[in-house]
């Protein structure tokens, strides 16, 4: 299933008071929400969910993080969900992300950079499946 896909807007969104905006321009695409839900997230939940990351340099600062306070976790859905909510994130590093994009427009340094979203059709179902069980494919 490639027509949804799991968003965080971390906690720099939700303390800057900026998750109406992100969630504005989802719904301006013609992106549904299937779920939404403000959650802090635990050590082991954000260390599972950045697995590939695990040993970088940055790995404890990215955890540090993303479990300071609580984020929104949304399941947003439409065609082509996965890539198209990529593109309207921008780069990882929102210094260089495209004017027009979540990252482009609010964000400047690539710890904070406001917004999660998964990075392929599979990782978007087993995120979808950690996060909402309830949601996930049968
Ligand atoms: P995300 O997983 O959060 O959607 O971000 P992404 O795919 O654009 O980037 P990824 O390479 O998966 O990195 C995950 C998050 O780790 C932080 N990061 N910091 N200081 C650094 O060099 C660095 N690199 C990555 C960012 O918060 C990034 O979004
Ligand atoms: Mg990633």
């Amino acid at each position: 299933m490639s027509n949804r896909t799991l968003v965080i807007a971390k906690p720099d969104a939700v303390e800057r008071g900026l998750v109406g905006e992100i969630i504005r321009r989802f719904e301006q695409k013609q992106l549904h929400l299937d779920a939404v839900e403000l959650r802090l997230l635990t050590r082991e939940v954000a260390e599972a969910h950045y697995a590939e990351h695990q040993g970088k340099g940055f790995f404890t600062d990215l955890i540090d993080f993303i479990t300071r306070s609580p984020v929104v976790l949304m399941v947003v859905s439409g065609p082509d969900a996965q890539p198209v909510v990529r593109r309207m994130m921008g780069t990882t590093n929102p210094a260089e992300a495209a004017a027009g994009t979540i990252r482009g427009d609010f964000a400047i340094e690539t710890t904070e950079n406001l917004v999660h979203g998964s990075d392929s059709s599979e990782s978007a179902e087993s995120e979808i499946a950690r996060f909402f069980p309830e949601l996930a494919a049968k």
